[in-house]
């Protein structure tokens, strides 16, 4: 009880205000000054020059231009000897951060709006009109039911659908993939980085990159780490896959540049470093609906003015390019946690350890008594010192 009295009395009744105390003291002053160094050499060797604890970061603003090159031939009974050229197999012409190369292809031409047989599956098969349902479709359906019963081939009777026939049949993806020369083709990435915080800016196309190399050059991790164009089949392999693998159901490859930098350093040692990984993941034991595809179709009007159009099932690499970094500056100190303990750390010492510590305390601290005593019990805890002065 005594003991709680003590404290609220102390807390209610008492109030402190701050004396300088100077001390004339050889050891004291001494001390003062090395634990200042001790503390500055703290700051600067460990915070600033090992922790970089004063740096200022930003993280790194870009946009990214691709282009692809090459030209692939393909000789088939549907189409003949072909040539495929940029326009023909980067899907859509442009877009952002990313790059679609058409590998794989399912074609269908010359479709009409008509009437033709359903692919045959467990719900198109029939044996007569009665099985065909008119005006019902499926999630799976290329048209509309009908309501007849026709041949398929010689041996299979589907629905009769009104479509764009002939109806599209992907049952069978080709394998080798139909432009498995895009292996060779090649991608130049332009990324342009601007860190706001710094007004630091670069480009991945590097000031000491000429005309002739960048002509000629081709990325590779151990000779040409700095060569901004790629061969698809190598990032592909860089990351770990089978490029032929890939361009058979398609699939979506992540080109990362990294621009992490130091600005204390030069300007010119703030880098790009590229890696691949291929985002859509590839578990062989759940393999179902693997890889990267859509349609898409040309629409044209034949010679008596009826629209038809070639529907083409693309499979492909799509390349999303993601750049990333972080720079960190000393130019910029804002931190400066450590110093406050400068001016605590020598009153402690001075007040609580050293052999003289009464003293000083007595001379810190100047008790001014200005109540009348209510009673020993709740006596404020003001330590009578007077005995200790004698030291
Ligand atoms: C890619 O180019 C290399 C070297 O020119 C060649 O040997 C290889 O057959 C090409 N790959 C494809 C798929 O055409």
């Amino acid at each position: 009880m005594a003991g709680c009295c003590v404290v609220l009395g102390s807390f209610l009744f008492e109030y402190d205000t701050p004396r300088i105390v100077l001390i004339r003291s050889r050891k004291v002053g001494l001390m003062n000054r090395m634990v200042q160094l001790l503390i500055l050499a703290y700051v600067i060797g460990w915070v600033f020059v090992w922790e970089k604890g004063y740096q200022e970061t930003d993280s790194v603003v870009s946009s990214v231009t691709t282009k692809a090159k090459g030209v692939a031939v393909t000789n088939t009974s549907k189409l003949g000897f072909w040539i495929w050229d940029v326009a023909d197999y980067v899907i859509p012409a442009q877009e952002e951060n990313s790059l679609f190369i058409m590998t794989n292809m399912i074609i269908t031409m010359n479709q009409t709006q008509s009437t033709c047989a359903e692919i045959p599956d467990k719900t198109t098969i029939c044996n007569s009109d009665s099985d065909c349902i008119p005006g019902s479709t499926s999630t799976h359906s290329n048209g509309v039911e009908t309501g007849k019963c026709v041949s398929f081939n010689e041996s299979v009777h589907t629905c009769e659908v009104a479509a764009w026939c002939p109806v599209e049949d992907d049952a069978g993806v080709p394998t080798p993939a139909f432009l498995k020369a895009a292996e060779n083709f090649t991608l130049l990435v332009k990324n342009n980085i601007w860190y706001p915080k710094f007004n630091f800016s670069k480009r991945n196309i590097l000031p000491n990159i000429t005309t002739s190399y960048l002509k000629s050059c081709i990325y590779d991790a151990q000779t040409d780490p700095f060569c901004p164009i790629f061969r698809l089949g190598k990032i592909v392999e860089d990351a770990g896959h089978s490029f032929q693998d890939m361009a058979v159901e398609g699939g979506i490859m992540g080109i990362q540049i990294n621009w992490d930098c130091n600005l204390d350093r030069t300007a010119s040692l703030c880098l790009p470093r590229y890696s691949f990984r291929r985002l859509d993941t590839r578990d062989l034991e759940h393999n179902v609906s693997p890889g990267y595809n859509f349609r898409f179709a040309k629409y044209y009007k034949d010679l008596t003015g009826n629209e038809q159009r070639t529907l083409i099932k693309a499979y492909g690499i799509r390349f999303d390019i993601i750049v990333f970094g972080k720079v960190g500056s000393r130019l910029h100190p804002t931190n400066t946690g450590g110093l406050p303990l400068l001016l605590v750390l020598c009153d402690i010492i001075v007040l609580y350890c050293m052999k003289k510590r009464y003293y000083y305390r007595d001379k810190k601290y100047k008790y001014v008594e200005d109540y009348e005593q209510v009673g020993t019990a709740c006596a404020p805890g003001s330590p009578s010192t007077s005995s200790l002065l004698s030291q």
